[in-house]
């Protein structure tokens, strides 16, 4: 296309028109201003609104006259609460902006009708803002609008704000000298309110003003005008290709390897990350087909939310009414549930539906167990019968005859057919009570045939991404919702029936069936670094409250406990890697591995909300398995997204404690892709490493098709290219089941019997499969030189030292095919044949597979429309 295209011109147009429309809706806003010359200074007014539930942050409107009040793009948030859970928490009310001596802007806000805290942030220039604090200064009351003073004979601050809890208003104040440290609240008479009200729009809104210089108003306008431009680039689909694009013929590319040019790459580029989520592990991964074995499911699994979760979910019996739950004398004190059944005439079963029914081939073989007591010392055994949907018997076995005391019963069952959805039917044979618990069915057809194992398609389809890493347990699964549901690797070892479930922060149930050795398990199975992740004393930024004075994360363990806490993230290093011998190594060699697990990476914290409370708490855990297991590579954590405060200040704190590699989380659009291919590039080599925990691009609608995969092909072309510091990947999240799902989009669906990659696992599984240890520069010329055409094509080319294979990866995020020269003379390879797999389909294609043909070195490669294109050539 040529430079005076038409559809680059409207483009260009647009663009124009939206960028005056945002300069001149500024400045049109509340009748006309013109400036000859730029005013020295102005006025700012500070102020957050109730729209959105509270949860739009801090605006800023500006005025000369303190009369004419101009908005700074509408509803633009220069800060916004983090505090406690999305959607119900996370809002700010009546923030009270105040500038110290020092020139440092502080704002402090209300978090809620009911928390007896306020929030405190600081920002230097009112666009940074730094970390917020949380300080509970009331036990029992609460904080509403909150205000700042400063005494200047004492230098320190004080804070008041109304407390309305008991009905009747009475304020408090506290003082500090660095909004960190706070002196105990006192009753005071009142508060000279200095909040002022101005009308914005129409609406009547309360804030402070401050006077500030005229370049404090323009650094506020530009910085809501870049954020506007970025929002507006990054939102780009390919629905508007056809527009886009409407001129454009197919290109000419000529690409060609540079010999001289190459850097280091990661060998363990691409990996998986697990995490408990939409049933990923119960229901999923774990191969139990039994749901709900040891009736541990209870309401608040799901908050109370669902009366029919309990312990007798997925379980129902025959010829009798009901059966009852109890907790005396369990099998084991942290399974504390047990079903009871009185049985008058024979005939009753006991029955579970297995999720969504209990898949079963005929011919195949399953391990059934269960523990059993008959407390009444009757007599008689059981059966454990399948049976299909119409109640006929598709396999049984039995036990002996049931003792008065738990024991343990095992067994095997052949399926006579193949069924999605038999029922598992424990049928005594005996008059009187039975208790029974941790009732499992397992196919022996495991992965790799291991007890208590994987589901075989499942794993295998993990298995065949060639993952050289696998990051578990979480995600937010690991730090927990709360104080109380931080996932514990000592709860998930040892027998399954003193395993100690818990709720799963996604809104279900972990059995822990699927714990710490099972994952350490599977990755020696598939050849991949485990990766644990650990919390790093404190919960999710999103927690809710569950009975803390305060919500969110702001808790933390209290310091009192830190020393255990670090004890048992020592002790899961021993776990993995110590001797036999060892305390905790002794317990991996009872289960089965006396060898070490070879354990080198381990995380600390999950996007956590960096606070002093995270820091104090990340810095004595980093610190003591630094100097413990100097061996081991910590790796940090930097926030949700690929900026913003919790990603500033975790890399300050990388930079600080020298953390030799951090976890960076981002979910962006296309677009965000698109735009940022340089993103890595610009990253300081010297610094810490980059483990790229989670990614995924997302479109509104959250689908996983070609768009968003070859976003993601894209992006780790860009990222091969940085794999010297980039040294880990992995998508998010991995697994989902259909109907069971709390995210889209994942990588791979499965239902009771099928599983579903998605065109995203397509890109993961080429990339991980052609993967090098070294990257070869190269250059590409391509027939036009419009910037949003070179965007849309990457390339990368790496070379795996140990076989010599270089591996060429192409991706066409556009609606034409580009003709491409692939010279790889330079590097050695001149002809024979290169194996080329293509992925390619039609917008929105979501159930597009790669395709793989052999072709002769000497032709041209034609990158179809939108396709991610791989070529492995072997040095003949
Ligand atoms: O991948 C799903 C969730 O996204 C993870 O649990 C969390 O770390 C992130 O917010």
């Amino acid at each position: 296309m040529s430079s005076a295209d038409p559809t680059q011109l409207k483009n260009m147009k647009e663009r124009f028109l939206v960028m005056y429309l945002v300069v001149l809706s500024v400045f049109a806003a509340k009748g006309t201003f013109a400036f000859a010359n730029e005013p020295d200074s102005a006025y700012i007014f500070a102020y957050a609104t109730e729209k959105n539930r509270n949860h739009n942050g801090l605006h800023f409107v500006w005025s000369l006259d303190k009369k004419d009040w101009h908005p700074i793009g509408p509803e633009h948030s220069y800060v916004r609460s983090d505090y406690g859970r999305w959607g119900s928490e996370k809002r700010m009310l009546s923030p009270f902006l105040f500038r110290s001596p020092d020139g440092m802007w502080h704002c402090v806000w209300s978090l809620n009708e009911r928390d007896g805290a306020f929030a405190h942030a600081s920002s230097p220039d009112l666009i940074y803002w730094g970390r917020q604090s949380y300080p509970i200064v009331m036990e029992n009351g609460n904080c509403l609008s909150p205000e700042i003073s400063y005494d200047a004979p004492g230098g320190s601050y004080s804070v008041s704000w109304f407390n309305d809890s008991d009905g009747k208003k009475q304020a408090y104040s506290v003082t500090t000298a660095d909004f960190k440290e706070y002196d105990t609240a006192v009753a005071i008479p009142d508060i000279t309110v200095r909040r002022e009200t101005v009308v914005i729009s129409g609406n009547q809104e309360t804030g402070t003003i401050h006077k500030v210089a005229w370049s404090t108003v323009d650094e506020l306008i530009k910085a809501q005008q870049l954020s506007a431009y970025k929002r507006n680039l990054y939102a780009e689909t390919t629905k508007s290709d056809p527009g886009r694009f409407a001129s454009l013929q197919p290109l000419e590319a000529v690409i060609t390897a540079d010999a001289s040019g190459s850097r280091k790459t990661s060998e363990l580029l691409i990996g998986i990350f697990y995490e408990d989520i939409n049933y990923a592990a119960d229901g999923g991964l774990y191969a139990e087909l039994v749901q709900n074995r040891g009736f541990e499911y209870a309401l608040s699994d799901k908050e109370g939310r669902d009366e029919n979760w309990n312990s007798r979910k997925a379980w129902s019996v025959i010829n009798v009414d009901t059966f009852l739950i109890d907790t005396v004398l369990p099998v084991h004190p942290d399974n504390k549930h047990y079903a009871v059944l009185h049985i008058d005439e024979p005939g009753v079963a006991l029955v579970n539906e297995g999720f969504d029914g209990i898949p079963v081939k005929a011919g195949e073989k399953y391990n059934f167990s269960l523990f059993a007591r008959t407390p009444e010392s009757t007599t008689g055994n059981l059966i454990i019968r399948l049976v299909d949907k119409e109640g006929n018997a598709i396999g049984e076995s039995g036990t002996e005859s049931i003792t008065s005391d738990w024991v343990k019963y095992e067994g095997v069952l052949v399926a006579g057919k193949t069924v999605p959805d038999a029922r598992l039917l424990v049928i005594p044979q005996m008059i009187g009570r039975v208790d029974v618990d941790m009732i499992s069915l397992f196919p022996q057809n495991t992965f790799k045939g291991r007890r208590n194992g994987l589901r075989a398609d499942l794993a295998q389809t993990l298995a065949d991404m060639k993952p050289r890493f696998v990051r578990f347990p979480g995600g937010c699964v690991a730090h927990g919702d709360g104080l109380g549901n931080m996932y514990h690797w000592k709860n998930t070892i040892g027998p399954l029936e003193a395993r100690k479930p818990q709720r799963n922060l996604w809104g279900y149930h972990q059995s822990f069936g699927l714990g710490y050795f099972e994952y350490f398990q599977f990755c020696e199975d598939i050849g991949a670094e485990p990766i644990p992740v650990v919390a790093a004393g404190v919960p999710c930024q999103n927690s809710a409250h569950h009975g803390h004075p305060i919500g969110g994360q702001q808790g933390g363990i209290p310091m009192c406990e830190m020393g255990d806490y670090v004890q048992d993230v020592l002790d899961l290093i021993e776990y993995a890697n110590g001797d036999a011998n060892s305390e905790w190594g002794r317990k991996r060699a009872d289960a089965g591995h006396p060898e070490p697990f070879n354990l080198k990476y381990i995380g600390v914290g999950n996007e956590d909300l960096i606070t002093d409370i995270f820091e104090e708490r990340f810095t004595m855990i980093f610190n003591a398995v630094k100097e413990k297991y100097p061996d081991i590579t910590v790796i940090g954590t930097v926030g949700p997204f690929y900026e913003g405060t919790d990603y500033v200040e975790g890399w300050k704190l990388a930079h600080k404690l020298q953390i030799p590699m951090v976890d960076e989380h981002y979910y962006n659009p296309p677009g965000w892709y698109i735009h940022n291919q340089d993103f890595y590039d610009k990253y300081d080599r010297s610094k810490s490493k980059v483990y790229l925990g989670e990614y995924a691009a997302h479109l509104p609608g959250r689908a996983n098709n070609i768009e968003t995969a070859l976003a993601e092909a894209l992006h780790l072309c860009n990222v091969e290219r940085n794999g010297d510091i980039v040294v880990m990947t992995s998508y998010a999240p991995l697994l989902a089941r259909e109907g069971y799902t709390q995210w889209n989009p994942n990588l791979i669906y499965f239902n009771a019997s099928e599983v579903k990659p998605t065109v995203g696992y397509y890109v993961q599984q080429l990339f991980g499969q052609n993967a090098g240890d070294e990257y070869i520069f190269s250059d590409m010329k391509l027939s036009e030189t419009q910037d949003a055409v070179v965007k849309r094509i990457a390339k990368s080319i790496v070379r795996d030292s140990k076989t010599g294979d270089v591996m060429v990866k192409l991706v066409n995020l556009l609606p034409v095919e580009v003709r491409a020269k692939i010279d790889v003379s330079d590097i050695g390879i001149s002809d024979g044949a290169a194996v080329k797999t293509i992925l390619s389909g039609t917008l929105d294609d979501r159930e597009a597979k790669p395709v793989t043909e052999v072709i002769d070195l000497s032709n041209d490669c034609t990158l179809p429309p939108y396709s991610l294109t791989v070529l492995r050539y072997r040095p003949v």
